[in-house]
């Protein structure tokens, strides 16, 4: 009985670190992800991620932002260069490519905006980062 309980509070105690830690971690990636946004982002897409009409899209809500992790990944190591449809409006601006960012700063960059603006998407890893760097795609 004295050993069951035991059991039961160490899994107890080692789920609220666990959570703990992931929590802290997503924090500190935001909090990072912010600062590189407010360095390489921000002057286009604006502090509140609303951009600016019919020049830069915005981030808030878009399909770029909250779905699929590569081709999100890819905007920011390729740059983009395409008609983009969001909220009615056609943005054909060409975005320049931010490859001089570390797979890191990418990384935290896109947690940020996913999980900002009402944005709540799931983070983003330098690994997935590095995975879409050009010369490795196909792997991982
Ligand atoms: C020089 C201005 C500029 C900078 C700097 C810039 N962007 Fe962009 N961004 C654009 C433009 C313009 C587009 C639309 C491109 C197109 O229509 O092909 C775009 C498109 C996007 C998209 C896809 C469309 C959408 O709105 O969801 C995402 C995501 C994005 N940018 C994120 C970022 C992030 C993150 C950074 C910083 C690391 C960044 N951008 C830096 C101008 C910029």
């Amino acid at each position: 009985m004295v050993f069951r309980m035991f059991t039961v509070l160490t899994i107890v105690l080692v789920a609220v670190m666990l959570w703990g830690f992931q929590a802290s971690n997503a924090s500190g990636s935001i909090s990072k992800g912010k600062k590189v946004y407010e360095q390489y982002c921000l002057s286009c897409h604006m502090p509140d991620g609303a951009g600016v009409p019919r020049l830069n899209p915005p981030l808030r809500g878009t399909t770029w932002v909250t779905g699929d992790k590569n081709r999100l990944i890819d905007v920011i190591l390729n740059g983009l260069d395409e008609p983009v449809d969001i909220d009615g409006e056609t943005y054909q601006n060409p975005m320049p490519a931010q490859s001089q960012l570390t797979n890191q700063q990418v990384a935290d960059v896109l947690t940020y905006i996913r999980k900002s603006f009402g944005n709540n998407a799931s983070a983003v890893s330098a690994a997935e980062v590095a995975s879409r760097r050009p010369g490795k795609k196909g792997r991982q």
